[in-house]
């Protein structure tokens, strides 16, 4: 799968909704009725972090969960990358970008929103065909105005902002013409998910869902 391929593909898992809900998944029973909440509230597009134990496991459980497309967050290596798309991921996300990172995408056939910070590292992309990465992380690397301007000479390039990003300042992201939809984990909160409050959750998602962009 080519660079460009991969960034068409991935943009557009990212136009389903204005939030990508980033998920950590504690315990396996919470994996599908987690998804199927943020699913009804409309955000159909999960990331869910490999930073848990299951993680893989919830991957392969949310992934049969219907009108959802399930992504592998926090790839690292060629090896997060292969057990993503065996566990059924059908996107990648990273928190910054490696050779070795691009190439296990690419030879796995799993579209990749690449993790970026800077000028430069969106051109090196650009260069290699990517169109469509993250920025992370947002808030602290300058949040929406620095995204604003990375449009004037880099408008090519379009956004997912990760990182910091709330019901709040999501639509300061989402009016920009380079940004496509955010991430964040607000709509998961551990709390809710720990209280198996699907409904709060259902309902946090409902209000994501209607962020104007
Ligand atoms: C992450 O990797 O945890 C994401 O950037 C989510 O960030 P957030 O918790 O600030 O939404």
């Amino acid at each position: 799968m080519t660079p460009a391929e991969q960034s068409k593909a991935a943009r557009a898992i990212c136009e389903l909704a204005p939030i990508v809900p980033v998920i950590v998944v504690k315990e396996i029973a919470h994996a599908v009725p987690l998804a199927t909440a943020l699913i009804k509230g409309g955000l159909p597009a999960l990331e869910v972090t490999l930073r848990s134990d299951c993680a893989l496991d919830a991957i392969r459980a949310m992934a049969d969960v219907e009108g959802g497309v399930v992504g592998a967050g926090t790839l690292l290596t060629p090896k997060d990358v292969k057990a993503a798309k065996a566990a059924g991921a059908k996107f990648g996300v990273s928190p910054g970008v490696t050779g070795d990172l691009l190439k296990a995408c690419a030879d796995e056939e799993l579209p990749l929103l690449p993790g970026t910070a800077t000028p430069s590292e969106v051109m090196r992309l650009l260069e290699l065909g990517y169109d469509m990465v993250k920025f992370f992380p947002a808030e602290t690397n300058g949040g929406a105005p620095a995204l604003k301007n990375f449009s004037g000479p880099l408008p090519q390039m379009k956004f997912c902002p990760t990182g910091g990003i709330n019901i709040k300042n999501a639509v300061d992201y989402l009016s920009l013409p380079n940004v496509i939809c955010a991430g964040g984990s607000w709509v998961a909160p551990d709390n809710l998910v720990q209280a198996g409050d699907w409904a709060g959750i259902e309902a946090l998602a409902r209000e994501a869902a209607a962020l104007p962009r």
